[in-house]
């Protein structure tokens, strides 16, 4: 069992994003706007590339960034271990994956598994992968969404924590799909971010207590 530590002070948060970057700038948002109510703070931005406009969101933010390149280090596994360090460096209370494209290994997970959560664009188990929206469009099913959970060691096969359906309409395609999923999981991220902050969690097996 794994469970948060009490705290007086907000959660620091380091948010790692590979891409776009919007679930991050609607964490940056709410901090902004809800202040210490909010109960967490993002104290640091991780890409694994550069150029990106998630990094851009954190630097016009006026937030700490890194930069964790694989093809930078001889093996995944120093990769690994240079990230955790990264990330280590700032103390984080909480991790949230968002819209970060690789899978973790042994010394991330055992730095900051009990504390990593991941958002991702489909209703797990079902399609989990780096292809979730086009693989249920493919699969034919009515209703999709998004799902927020701990990261562990398979690919998004970690407790969950939050789920949201949306429905597919006879005209969507991916991009467009993909853009109403996301809408609902800005706020949705934004809602257990907060949550696990100010009231704290347990993970017992696959079950996930926020009380
Ligand atoms: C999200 O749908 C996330 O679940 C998926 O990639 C998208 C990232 O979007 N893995 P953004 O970079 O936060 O805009």
């Amino acid at each position: 069992m794994a469970a948060a530590p009490e705290r007086t002070s907000p959660a620091r948060v380091v948010v790692l994003v590979s891409g776009s970057g919007t679930n991050l700038q609607a964490l940056l948002d709410a901090v902004a706007e809800g202040g210490a109510a909010y109960g967490a703070e993002v104290v640091a931005v991780g890409a694994d590339r550069d150029g990106i406009e998630g990094l851009r969101r954190a630097e016009r933010a006026g937030v700490p960034t890194f930069v964790c390149r694989v093809r930078d280090f001889a093996t995944r596994a120093e990769w690994d271990a240079a990230l955790a360090g990264a990330v280590a460096a700032h103390r984080p209370d909480l991790v949230v994956s968002a819209g970060f494209m690789k899978i973790v290994g042994t010394a991330f997970l055992a730095a900051f598994g009990d504390r990593t959560i991941n958002t991702h664009p489909a209703l797990l188990p079902s399609f989990p992968g780096a292809h979730g929206v086009r693989d249920a469009l493919a699969h034919g099913v009515r209703v999709t969404g998004c799902t927020v959970h701990f990261m562990d060691a398979g690919v998004d096969s970690g407790p969950i924590i939050a789920q949201e359906a949306v429905a597919i309409r006879e005209a969507d395609d991916e991009a467009a799909l993909h853009e109403r999923i996301k809408d609902v999981e800005r706020r949705l991220l934004v809602d257990v971010v907060g949550r696990l902050a100010r009231d704290g969690y347990r993970i017992e097996g696959r079950k996930v207590h926020i009380p």
